[in-house]
């Protein structure tokens, strides 16, 4: 693993393994083990436990492949064609009523589809193979080509595949081809109130 990746404390090894490849080896992903990738979604929690996530999967090669894949901005398609599956996450913007509230709009709907989107990379991950989130999409022609009801929004699309060596990648996105690293956690967790001197980075 990169020293970029190494943590200011201890953690699961899973998290760190977890990371967003563009080279993919262009294999076909046994739909059983996609099922599995999005059960792990499935169980992700959500406000009132309304599971708003839905998931819209093509599998590389099947009927919908290549307009699943022409919905992803050009920068996006110029790699994420090697990926094996491409999905992608929507989230219901109503919250649905019961006993005890009305039916409103809901103002949880992307917190909870982005638990889902993790769960789903790191069971990926677990699984031996790779997610890449993207919110770089073609969003005016999505709700066509995926027949969206109005309800739901787009979130992201998600590659899922097996990790390819870079060396087929062109060279710019060669160069991005590594785990990133993140800031020190003293500069995102305060104990206490928000600290005045961090408010410059707060603003960016
Ligand atoms: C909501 C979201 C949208 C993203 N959109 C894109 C995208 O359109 N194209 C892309 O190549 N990467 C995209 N990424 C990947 C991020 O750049 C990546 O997660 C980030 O640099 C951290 O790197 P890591 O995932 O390898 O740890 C997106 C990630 C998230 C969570």
């Amino acid at each position: 693993m990169s020293p970029a990746r190494t943590p200011d404390h201890p953690i699961a090894p899973l998290f760190l393994s977890r990371w967003s490849p563009r080279a993919y080896d262009a294999s076909d992903l046994p739909v059983a083990d996609l099922l599995t990738i999005l059960e792990a979604g499935r169980w992700a929690p959500s406000a009132y436990n309304v599971q708003p996530w839905r998931f819209l999967y093509a599998l590389r090669g099947d009927t919908n492949w290549q307009s699943f894949l022409s919905l992803l901005d050009p920068f996006n398609q110029r790699w994420a064609g090697e990926a094996s599956a491409l999905i992608f996450l929507l989230s219901d913007t109503v919250m649905p009523g019961d006993e005890t509230r009305p039916m409103t709009h809901s103002k949880y709907h992307s917190f909870d589809a982005g638990a889902a989107w993790m769960q789903i990379a790191l069971q990926a991950t677990s699984f031996g193979y790779a997610a890449h989130a993207m919110a770089g999409l073609d969003f005016e022609n999505a709700s066509k080509v995926l027949d969206l009801p109005k309800r739901f929004n787009l979130e992201v699309g998600i590659t899922i595949g097996r990790r390819a060596e870079a060396a087929n990648l062109a060279d710019d996105l060669k160069a991005r081809e590594v785990p990133s690293g993140r800031r020190p956690l003293e500069q995102m967790a305060f104990a206490g109130p928000f600290p005045e001197r961090f408010n410059v980075i707060a603003a960016e």
